[in-house]
């Protein structure tokens, strides 16, 4: 079997570690990469880079917010898989109409899968840790969206998705995939390494001059490891290419291992011993926001940071997947590497 994927997201974490198993693993696809230039790197550059990882693969130069490159090659791709975002729903419109143009042309079912994620299912905690009795703990099998509160901005993206999913007949086949908090060091040197919240925390510190906490920093999410996470993703793509996997309302797709809740302040403490080490900031450790700079910071922040995600994967077990990085290495033994990693990009060096 062979088809056209248009990915977005590929310079990215998660996005770059899943290009690596897709160049494994399906390499006869067309791979079209949406890239632009950093702020460090050209976009020659970057397609350099991203060449070497997938034998067929060709870059397409655009941002998300460029609505006639998205909509043109989601029209022309059999496949279209965001790693780029997973609040714009601008985006999601536009990919969706792109795919039911394809739709229409040719009569086939494109497939759709959007990487969402568990700050879906956060109980806004305001830092407080999980409550045994209370907390709810969802799983992927009988979730909706539509379950959650209501404020939070994946709902919106995900509920349309599986709207437009259902009102297409014989239409495209959409996934969402739901990873928590994804950790590890991503192996596509010159692209992104680290995950987004490890970036955004020490952001805060190194601007705020400590490292600091929403809340008291109790509230925790599962986690998985980054290549845990792209194997999860190809094993989607693999049983919806086959046909094997729920689509629609019933294709939710949760990612987590088993490991241990990790609460923020331990991450956080951490992020302040080592900035503090290398003299970034004055004082090693972590305290709550101070509420001048918790006031300023959105809430989407405070819901994903400050709240509890707590989630039990199900569908993916059915396919044979197991987090098997996140059992060698758990989130707190891969921190230090990670936070190196931050430190060194920070520094402008190559990471
Ligand atoms: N990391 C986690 O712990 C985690 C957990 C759950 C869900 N997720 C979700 O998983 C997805 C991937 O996360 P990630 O950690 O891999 O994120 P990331 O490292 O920040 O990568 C984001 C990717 O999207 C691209 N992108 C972002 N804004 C863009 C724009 N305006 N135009 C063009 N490209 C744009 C980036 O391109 P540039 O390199 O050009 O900026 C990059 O390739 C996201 O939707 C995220 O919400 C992540």
């Amino acid at each position: 079997m062979t088809g056209t994927i248009f990915l977005l997201g590929a310079t990215g974490f998660l996005g770059s570690t899943f290009l690596v198993s897709l160049g494994k693993k399906l390499p006869q696809y067309h791979v079209v990469a949406l890239a632009r230039g950093s702020s460090t790197t050209s976009l020659e550059a970057r397609t350099n880079i991203l060449e070497k990882y997938h034998p067929n693969l060709s870059v397409v130069e655009g941002a998300l917010e460029d609505e006639s490159v998205i909509k043109e090659e989601s029209a022309k791709a059999d496949i279209v898989i965001n790693c780029a975002s997973s609040n714009h729903l601008a985006l999601v419109k536009v990919i969706l109409d792109g795919l039911n143009e394809r739709r229409t042309k040719t009569g086939s079912s494109p497939i759709f899968i959007q990487v969402s994620g568990y700050s879906l299912l956060s109980d806004n905690a305001r830092g407080q840790p999980p409550d045994p009795l209370t907390s709810k703990v969802y799983t992927d099998i009988g979730f909706s969206p539509n379950d959650c509160p209501e404020h939070n901005p994946l709902r919106d993206v995900d509920s349309f998705i599986i709207d437009t999913a259902s009102k297409t007949q014989n239409g495209i086949r959409t996934l969402i995939f739901y990873p928590g908090w994804i950790y590890g060091v991503g192996e596509v040197i010159g692209l992104q390494r680290t995950t987004v919240a490890l970036r955004v925390y020490t952001d805060l510190a190194k601007g705020f001059g400590y490292a600091g906490t929403f809340g008291a920093g109790l509230a925790g999410m599962n986690n998985i490891h980054v290549k845990d996470c792209a194997s999860a993703l190809l094993i989607i793509l693999q049983a919806a290419l086959d046909g094997r996997a729920d689509v629609g309302t019933e294709g939710i797709y949760f990612g987590s291992s088993e490991q241990p809740i990790v609460p923020h302040v331990e991450i956080v403490n951490k992020i302040g011993d080592v900035l503090h080490e290398r003299g970034i900031i004055p004082h090693p450790g972590s305290q709550p926001l101070k509420p001048e700079h918790a006031s300023v910071l959105p809430d989407v922040a405070w819901s994903a940071m400050g709240g509890n995600l707590l989630g039990h994967p199900q569908r993916l077990k059915r396919f044979g997947w197991e987090p098997v990085e996140s059992r060698k290495i758990s989130l707190l033994e891969s921190l230090s590497e990670e936070l190196n990693v931050v430190v060194k990009t920070m520094a402008g060096a190559n990471n």
